[in-house]
Parts: structure tokens; C-alpha cells; sequence
């Protein structure tokens, strides 16, 4: 058996969907169920902010997982086996249309709810910075005066156009990986080499 952890929303879809054209029969979790048993595999599904623990502690052998989030939350110990293709997006710095981050300003404000990788890029650039943290509706931030710009996810874009902003840098781009405990990889290593060769088989690039 191998457990897997799948961030809820359409990665955990389209992760199914994967599994399906492998083995060629449908994978869907129950109505608000978070556990799903099928075949040789155990799927959970939670935050994707939380894949890396379920996977650190070996709740999970195996976890899908943005490469976002992995530079976020520091993948010490995962092994990253595969790039899955899905879950495209681009982590960007963005502010209000028609206006220019003022770098000379002595401190800019940046909201995100990802400091690690917004500290490390600035810190990168010697931009000094005030980093405020939040936890979602990002784009809202600097509509209403609480900071000169933001570091956000971007998928679409539609959020961005919607809110009457703008991309001012991409720092980086990301996808969803496929990635296992260390131990679980030798413990489990025949099943799991087998499971991310199937599924590298199937993927679109
Ligand atoms: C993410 C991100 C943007 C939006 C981008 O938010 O923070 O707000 O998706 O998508 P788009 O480019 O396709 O419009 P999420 O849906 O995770 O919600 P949150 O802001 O509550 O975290």
C-alpha cells in the first residue's frame, strides 16, 4: 500500500486524473471524504501547505506538491521524483496599474503569504523591505493603501486584471511535483519507482 497526500482543489483533481489514465479506472474521493482507498494506493487529501509534513512524517509515502510551496516551506528531507506538469503558476511581484513601486523609498511594503521566497528575492536584490503577511485575498492589499506592492501567485492572471493590477516580475515559475519520504523511497523503493514511471508516462508536458 502507499499513501499518498494530494492538495485539495484541482491539483488533487487533476492528480486523480492521472492516476486514472494509468490504471484505467476512475480515482474521486467521496463527498467531503479525505480518505479514499483504492487498489494498491491510500489517498489523503489536505492543504497543500501541509503535503510536506504529511510527507516529513511519514503520514504519506509519496506527496504531489508546487514547487512553490517547496521553496516556501523548505523541503529538507522529500526526494522529488517527478515534475507532474499540472498546477502551472508563476509567483510574482505585482502592484497597482499605472504606478511604479518606488524602490528609493527608504522601506517598501510587500504583502504576501509567502515571506520565505518574498525575503529571499528581495534580500537577493538588497532591497530593503517590510514584509506583511497574509493569508489570502492578497490582491486587495495594495488597493487599499496597506502596501506598495505584492508577491502572489498567478495562474490566469484573472484575479490580477480583475483588481486592476499588474505584473512587475516573475521570480519564479512553479508546478506540481510528485515527492516521497526518504525512507518510504527504500523502504517501498519497487512500488514507487513503478508508480512515478507509470505516471511519467501519462503526463503532458
Ligand atoms: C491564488 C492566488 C491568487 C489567485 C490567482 O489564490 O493567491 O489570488 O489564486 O489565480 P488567477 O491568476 O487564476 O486569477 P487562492 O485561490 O489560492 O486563494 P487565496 O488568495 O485565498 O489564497
Amino acid at each position: 500500500m502507499i499513501t499518498i497526500a494530494l492538495p485539495k482543489g484541482r491539483i488533487a483533481k487533476e492528480s486523480l486524473e492521472l492516476f486514472s489514465k494509468v490504471f484505467g479506472e476512475d480515482f474521486a474521493f467521496e463527498d467531503r471524504k479525505l480518505i479514499l482507498e483504492q487498489g494498491e494506493f491510500r489517498f489523503l487529501l489536505v492543504r497543500s501547505q501541509d503535503v510536506l509534513t504529511y510527507v516529513h512524517y511519514q503520514a504519506a509515502d509519496v506527496g504531489v506538491v508546487g514547487l512553490d510551496v517547496i521553496e516556501e516551506y523548505q523541503l529538507n528531507d522529500a526526494i522529488k521524483l517527478l515534475n507532474l506538469h499540472i498546477g502551472k503558476c508563476k509567483v510574482v511581484i505585482g502592484s497597482e496599474m499605472g504606478k511604479e513601486i518606488d524602490y528609493q523609498k527608504p522601506q517598501i511594503k510587500i504583502a504576501t503569504k509567502m515571506p520565505t521566497i518574498t525575503y529571499k528575492h528581495f534580500s537577493k536584490k538588497a532591497i530593503p523591505i517590510e514584509i506583511i503577511k497574509l493569508y489570502g485575498s492578497i490582491e486587495l492589499a495594495p488597493l487599499v493603501g496597506l502596501c506598495d506592492g505584492i508577491v502572489d501567485i498567478v495562474e490566469t492572471g484573472t484575479t490580477m486584471q480583475q483588481n486592476n493590477l499588474k505584473i512587475d516580475e516573475v521570480i519564479m515559475e512553479s508546478s506540481a511535483y510528485l515527492i516521497a519520504n526518504a525512507l518510504s523511497f527504500y523502504q517501498k523503493h519497487k512500488e514507487i519507482l513503478d508508480l512515478t514511471r507509470k505516471i511519467g508516462a501519462v503526463i503532458r508536458r
